[in-house]
C-alpha cells in the first residue's frame, strides 16, 4: 500500500506495526489549522481501529515540526468563536489516543506545535530543534496544555521561563530538562523514532496500552492512586495469553510471539 496524501498530512502505510504521519503545510511551517487537526483526528481514529498499527510516529519537516496554531486562522476568531472552536475536540481526540505516539522533532516546535509534541509519549529531537511557547508575544498564552504538560515535563522554573518570556530552548536544553528523551543528527531523527516505535510495536499490545495509561495516570494523580491503578493494570495483564507467551518464551530461550490477546 502506498502513502495516503491528505491535504495537510502525509500518512504512510503501516510498516513493522508503525505508522508514520508527516505534517505537511510547508507554506506555513506546519501551523496547526482546523483542517490539519481534523485530518490528524481522522488518522488517529483509523490507527486506533487498525491491528496493523501498534505505534505512531508524528513528524514535520526539517525546518519545522510545527510553528504553532495557525495565527491567520486565530485572527478570525472572536471569543464566541474560540468557545465553539472545533479544534478543542480534535485536541481531545489526540489526548485520548491509546497507542504509543513518538514525536520526531526537527526545527521549530513552537506554541501549539510544542503542545502537540507534548501530546506524544516520547519526543526524539534533532540537534537543531527549538522548543518554545511564544504565545505571550501575541498577548495570549498556551491553550492546548502548554502550561500543564510543560510544567510536568520540565518543572516549574523552566516552564515559567518559557511561558512568561516566550523564548525558545535548544534541543540540548530540552533534553537536559526532561522534555526530550533523545537527540539525534537532524537527518536521522525520523529514522531513530521509527526504530524506537518498531521496538515498542514488537511488545505485547495490551501491556503497552496499559503501561502507557499507567504512566499517564501518574501525571494527574497522587502517588497512592497511581500505584493502585498500576496494581490493577498489572493484575489485568496476568489474565492475558501474551503474558503466558512472554514468560514461556523466556523459559524456552526463544523470541515471544505476541498477538494482542
Ligand atoms: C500561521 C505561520 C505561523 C503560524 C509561521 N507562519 N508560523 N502562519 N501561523 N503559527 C508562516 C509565516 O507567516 C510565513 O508565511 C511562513 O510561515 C514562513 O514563516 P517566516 O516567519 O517567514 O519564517 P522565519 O522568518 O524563518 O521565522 C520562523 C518563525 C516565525 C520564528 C517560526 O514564523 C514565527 O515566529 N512564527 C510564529 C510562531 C508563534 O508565535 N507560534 C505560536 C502561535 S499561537 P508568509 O505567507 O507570511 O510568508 C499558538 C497558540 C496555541 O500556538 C493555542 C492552542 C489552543
Amino acid at each position: 500500500m502506498s502513502d495516503t496524501s491528505m491535504q495537510t498530512l502525509i500518512v504512510g502505510a503501516p510498516s513493522n506495526g508503525v505508522q508514520l504521519v508527516t505534517l505537511n503545510r510547508p507554506e506555513a511551517l506546519n501551523a496547526l489549522n482546523t483542517q490539519l487537526l481534523g485530518e490528524l483526528s481522522a488518522v488517529l481514529d483509523a490507527a486506533e481501529a487498525s491491528d496493523d498499527v501498534r505505534a505512531v510516529v508524528l513528524t514535520g519537516s526539517s525546518r519545522a515540526f510545527a510553528a504553532g496554531a495557525d495565527i491567520k486562522e486565530m485572527a478570525e476568531r472572536d471569543l464566541v468563536g474560540i468557545l465553539n472552536d472545533p479544534r478543542q475536540q480534535h485536541w481531545q481526540r489526540i489526548t485520548r489516543f491509546p497507542k504509543p505516539v513518538i514525536a520526531a522533532v526537527n526545527g521549530f516546535c513552537l506554541g501549539g506545535g510544542c503542545e502537540l509534541a507534548m501530546h506524544a509519549d516520547i519526543i526524539i529531537a534533532g540537534e537543531d530543534a527549538r522548543f518554545g511557547q511564544p504565545e505571550i508575544n501575541l498577548g495570549i498564552m498556551p491553550g492546548a496544555g502548554g502550561t500543564q504538560r510543560l510544567l510536568r515535563a520540565v518543572g516549574k522554573s523552566m516552564a515559567m521561563q518559557m511561558v512568561l518570556t516566550g523564548d525558545a530552548i535548544s534541543a540540548r536544553q530540552a533534553q537536559q530538562s526532561g522534555l526530550v528523551s533523545e537527540i539525534t543528527q537532524p537527518e536521522f531523527t525520523v529514522e531513530r523514532a521509527l526504530a524506537v516505535a518498531a521496538s515498542i510495536a514488537r511488545k505485547a499490545p495490551l501491556a503497552v496500552r496499559l503501561a502507557k495509561e499507567s504512566v499517564l495516570k501518574g501525571m494527574d494523580t497522587d502517588l497512592a492512586s497511581g500505584l493502585r491503578f498500576e496494581r490493577h493494570a498489572f493484575t489485568v495483564l496476568a489474565g492475558t495469553a501474551d503474558r503466558n507467551e512472554g514468560i514461556a518464551a523466556f523459559q524456552e530461550k526463544r523470541k515471544p510471539e505476541f498477538n494482542g490477546q
